[in-house]
């Protein structure tokens, strides 16, 4: 059962002021990628519910307050845009574009802990703290003057250190520019040199809503060659909630996968 509480007359007027401070920022700022054309009023009515998707989408849980089969088709559609196997893809939908980095890199460190991070000057800054948190070792490569990745530099960085496994951090659609690294002349530079062990995450936090789309295409999915990819929900998309997407091959979740009996599912998340 609920009950209704009624707000003191302060506090309703502090919210009433909040509400106009909101929509008058929103209406007149400028410079931040994000959408602020949505309309999600027909959900209001769900904030009632304590929502919570614990544990696994893919799993049966204990917890029952949950949207997981809505997540699996949001997983699914990423999945499909970005031409995963379609037998051999997961994931789950993140608190944005910087935790599903966070994951991409995570799942790549466990395969590989002696790897090396590679990614361009022009990477988003979470992509730094990540592997801070995560202490790899990492090197920055050049940027293009359009943003991209200059993959001359990284062949060369790539050539001195071949002996160790290698995690390369691409982005699709770079903060500042909305340059796209080439994820299949990565791989072929990665092949040319012969370093077998290796992992590319992909950050299309930005553009990969729409990459799938674009002509000509810039080759940054599965197919191309890609081991997981992040999108941000906020941006394109839009969102009055921080969300992202984690796509990944599903042998590489399995590697983590952990049971916790009172959840009733697996451990396969970054947070619950
Ligand atoms: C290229 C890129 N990656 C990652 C992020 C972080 O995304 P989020 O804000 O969803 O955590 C951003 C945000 O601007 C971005 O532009």
């Amino acid at each position: 059962m609920v009950t209704k509480r009624n707000l003191a007359e302060k506090d309703r007027e502090r919210l009433e002021n909040l509400k106009e401070s909101l929509g008058k920022s929103r209406d007149t700022f400028l410079g931040y990628p994000v959408s602020k054309d949505f309309d999600y009023s027909e959900l209001t009515p769900f904030l009632q519910y304590p929502i919570n998707n614990l544990g696994d989408p893919f799993e049966e849980g204990t917890w029952k307050v949950q949207t997981h089969e809505m997540e699996k088709e949001v997983v699914a559609f990423f999945a499909k845009l970005f031409r995963a196997h379609p037998k051999d893809y997961w994931g789950y939908v993140t608190n944005g574009g910087s935790e599903s980095n966070l994951y991409g890199l995570y799942l790549a460190r466990e395969m590989y802990p002696k790897a090396m991070v590679y990614y361009s000057e022009s990477t988003h800054y979470s992509v730094r703290k990540n592997i801070h948190l995560l202490n790899i070792p990492s090197i920055v490569i050049r940027s293009q003057e359009n943003g991209e990745i200059d993959y001359e530099d990284f062949e060369n960085t790539l050539r001195m250190n071949r002996h160790k496994p290698a995690i390369v951090l691409t982005t699709f659609g770079t903060t500042m520019k909305e340059a796209k690294d080439d994820v299949s002349r990565i791989k072929g530079i990665l092949r040319n040199l012969a370093v077998q062990d290796h992992y590319i995450h992909c950050d299309a936090a930005l553009s990969g809503s729409y990459g799938a789309f674009m002509e000509p295409r810039v080759p940054f999915d599965f197919k191309d060659g890609a081991d997981s990819i992040s999108i941000s929900g906020h941006k394109f998309v839009g969102s009055p909630i921080p969300c992202g997407v984690i796509i990944t091959k599903r042998g590489h979740r399995d590697r983590i996968a952990k049971g916790i009996s009172y959840i009733g599912s697996l451990d396969t998340t970054i947070w619950t």
